[in-house]
């Protein structure tokens, strides 16, 4: 029996453990951006869980130079704002993207953490760290293996690349298709005057969820209702259960962050049974999972790989191909200007030989090339969009080991820093009337995205563009010309009264969200699917 003197002892240094862990925070450079207002022992600055958008608005507004400090839990961040502090933020090279989102982005641990297998193949690699001695080349091989975002980002660009999409084409038409067919089955009685409400949130995200998962991940998963449903029940939980203090402290284990780490394990156990059976009895696939394989990946690796680009890739994509649909209904110039441009592509460039060939086969014969050129009017409704979606702030982290100047300012070493989208997307100056859904803002004769250096950063700029860009345009025009071709159809409540103003985009919102409540489309067939 431990003696009552010790236990006295372990509480005492367990007590002071944590209040030395939770009090504890880095003094202020003299030269950091000032605190800003409403940052509180422990927690820190509690709005920016709470009101993010407002937080970082009004800190903006008390601050001379537009940036300011403040404490996430322990964690200092700087807030730029400002032209050319946006600058330094997407250019500087010292400023860690995968260290800022990884301190600071809920959920990120999840979606870029290494999983059990990935942290065995991180092992076996310094096994071939070691082995390769002084070889420099075979170090720099080794260690680019280690680094999962490094193997990341450049498998991403590899599974994306145009002969793979080329590829992919027809089956991503098929599901677009096939997705579109399910709707007009539910329509009851199936007659031209028949309708049915959909929420486009879950029915058109779910499509946006299959051809991510077919073009970075696995058919064998786009191809079986039954698995893509379980993914896409464990994706959502990843994302939903969301908890400021796993960000705080991500030492303490929290409820929902356990439930999330294990929603987690379950999407990589789903990739990974499929990709072990590969091994095992050397079925082939065609998509992303066979390229890599075919590589000599690492298994670990590769499931790490598809479920991370499942999570980066449907969110932003899955949100806003509802959106545009919902904004083209309430907006009968821009349907008018799709339509046309859809009917103009399929007059130029449909492939299809079958003199009876249906509008929609049509469609569906058009060339990768035709898809990627032909679409601007739907380009520029998906730029909008992504304007008023992109409601987050972006991170970074200081990793050069020394302090980095911004104008007269600095940012510490080590310190976070935090942009918020917001700043320049709602900027007046930018884009007058910033709520409104306007693709004509993005016309020659306006420009209003080209007024400032980085003025639109919704695909991401300077050193972190988005790597999945081509095929997320790609998806958006799939799913809207497909859409516009087969259905009619209006923004609706959920009970099919339409509505001429949709709920409101919640500019505090950490990233692109589904709407709540949401809105509906009342649609009734215009095409044979
Ligand atoms: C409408 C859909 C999408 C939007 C609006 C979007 C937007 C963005 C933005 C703004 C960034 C830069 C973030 C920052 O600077 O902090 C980014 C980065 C990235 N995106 Fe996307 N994205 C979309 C779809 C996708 C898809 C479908 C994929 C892949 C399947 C993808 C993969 C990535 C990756 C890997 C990065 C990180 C690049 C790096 O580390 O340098 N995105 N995206």
């Amino acid at each position: 029996m431990a003696s009552p003197s010790l236990i006295a002892a372990i509480v005492i240094l367990v007590g002071f453990t944590a209040y030395a862990k939770l009090f504890w925070r880095p003094a202020l450079h003299p030269k950091a951006p000032p605190l800003t207002h409403g940052v509180y022992p422990i927690v820190g600055a509690t709005k920016f869980f709470t009101r993010r958008w407002d937080f970082f608005r009004n800190a903006a507004r008390a601050s001379s130079t537009g940036n300011f400090s403040f404490f996430v839990g322990p964690k200092l961040v700087v807030g730029l704002t400002a032209e050319s502090s946006r600058q330094v933020f997407f250019d500087n090279r010292h400023f860690g993207f995968a260290e800022g989102y990884g301190g600071l982005a809920e959920g990120f641990s999840v979606l870029f953490g290494p999983s059990a297998e990935a942290s065995k193949a991180a092992k076996k690699l310094e096994e071939q760290l070691a082995a390769a001695g002084n070889d420099a080349k075979k170090r720099q091989e080794a260690e680019d293996r280690m680094n999962f975002s490094k193997f990341f980002n450049s498998r991403m660009v590899r599974v994306l690349r145009t002969d793979a999409m080329q590829r992919n084409l027809p089956k991503l038409v098929g599901d677009v298709r096939a997705r579109l067919g399910d709707l007009a089955a539910a329509i009851p009685n199936k007659g031209f005057t028949d309708e049915a409400v959909v929420d486009p949130f879950e029915d058109i995200f779910k499509i946006a969820f299959q051809l991510t998962i077919r073009s970075v991940g696995c058919g064998d998963i786009a191809e079986d209702t039954e698995l893509m449903g379980r993914m896409m029940h464990w994706y959502h939980l990843v994302d939903s259960l969301t908890s400021p203090t796993a960000v705080m402290y991500p030492w303490i284990p929290t409820w929902g962050m356990i439930k999330r780490t294990m929603a987690g394990m379950k999407l990589f156990e789903i990739v990974k049974k499929i990709g072990d059976e590969r091994l095992r009895t050397g079925k082939r696939g065609e998509d992303a999972m066979q390229i890599m394989m075919d590589q000599g990946d690492d298994m670990g690796n590769i499931v790490g790989f598809v479920v991370s680009g499942l999570l980066a890739g449907t969110i932003n994509s899955g949100v806003n191909a509802s959106w545009i649909l919902v904004f083209l209904s309430l907006n009968p110039q821009w349907m008018n200007k799709v339509r046309a441009e859809v009917e103009a592509a399929i007059s130029k460039s449909a492939t299809t030989t079958d003199p009876n060939a249906t509008m929609v086969e049509k469609l569906a014969s058009l060339p990768l090339e035709s898809w990627e050129t032909e679409f601007p009017t739907i380009e520029v409704c998906l730029r909008e969009c992504i304007r008023l979606t992109a409601t987050g702030a972006t991170f970074r982290r200081n990793i050069s080991g020394q302090d980095i100047q911004v104008g007269d300012e600095i940012v510490p070493k080590d310190a976070y820093v935090a942009y918020h989208f917001n700043d320049t997307h709602q900027d007046p100056s930018i884009y007058p009337n910033p709520t409104k859904w306007d693709p004509g803002r993005y016309s020659e004769d306006r420009a209003e995205d080209k007024k400032k250096q980085y003025a639109y950063l919704g695909w991401g700029v300077g050193r972190h563009p988005c790597l999945g860009m081509r095929f997320a345009k790609l998806e958006q025009y799939l799913i809207v010309a497909f859409f516009v071709t087969v259905f009619d159809y209006i923004a609706c409540d959920s009970k099919g009264n339409p509505i001429t103003t949709p709920t409101p985009i919640d500019l505090n919102a950490f990233s692109a969200r589904r709407p709540e409540p949401r809105v509906y489309l009342k649609y009734k067939l215009k095409e044979q699917i």
